[in-house]
């Protein structure tokens, strides 16, 4: 298991100030490309969720759709996309939230209720955790009991985590950096 991970982590690029000057930018992009690297991710997630009760992955546009539908087919699961603004036909619950670099909004269709469907939250990596927590914002907006927010790459300074737990979310990371 160490391996794999420090396998994986040998495939994560670091850009210096991108896309802004003072943010170090975590590229996972070389992981998924590397099958070893891909397939390690894939299945500590399946691992770790194989035992969890639940019943849908929910994953964040973009990288959190490559990482959450490839957990959700692993594991005989539906898939939720979680998208940026005005890609979805509606009717749509919006979130909107900060990043390191601006701010983004997401959506999730709403059109069937979705009360008590348990869901894990994915996404490639937790900064601020602004992403994550209008994620978790959404799901529990239609309906849905948040989990776990599951992603590959935590930046542990940057202490999204602690947004995340205080609002009542657990958190799961398989990497991180300081
Ligand atoms: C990145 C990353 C996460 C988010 C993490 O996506 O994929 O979704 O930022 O940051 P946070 O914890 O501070 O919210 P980005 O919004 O850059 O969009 P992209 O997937 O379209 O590149
Ligand atoms: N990588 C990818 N997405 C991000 C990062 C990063 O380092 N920081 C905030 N969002």
């Amino acid at each position: 298991r160490a391996s794999i991970l420090n396998y994986m982590k040998s495939k994560i690029r670091e850009i210096k100030d991108w896309p802004k000057t003072g943010v170090t930018f975590r590229d996972v992009c070389p992981l998924f490309e590397d099958p070893r690297a891909f397939r390690g991710c894939i299945d500590l997630l399946r691992e770790r969720y194989s035992s969890y009760q639940f019943d849908v992955v929910a994953g964040v546009e973009a990288r959190g759709f490559v990482i959450g539908a490839a957990l959700a087919y692993s594991l005989d699961k539906g898939f939720l996309p979680l998208r940026k603004e005005g890609k979805l036909p509606g009717p749509n619950l919006s979130k909107t939230y900060e990043l390191e670099y601006g701010s983004s909004t997401l959506e999730v269709q709403n059109f069937s209720s979705r009360k008590g469907l348990r869901v894990i939250v994915v996404d490639d990596l937790l900064a601020k955790g602004g992403t994550l927590q209008a994620a978790c914002l959404l799901i529990e907006s239609c309906g849905g009991i948040v989990v776990e927010a599951s992603v590959l790459v935590e930046l542990s300074s940057l202490q999204g985590r602690k947004i995340l737990q205080d609002r009542g979310w657990e958190v799961f990371s398989l990497l991180k950096y300081d």
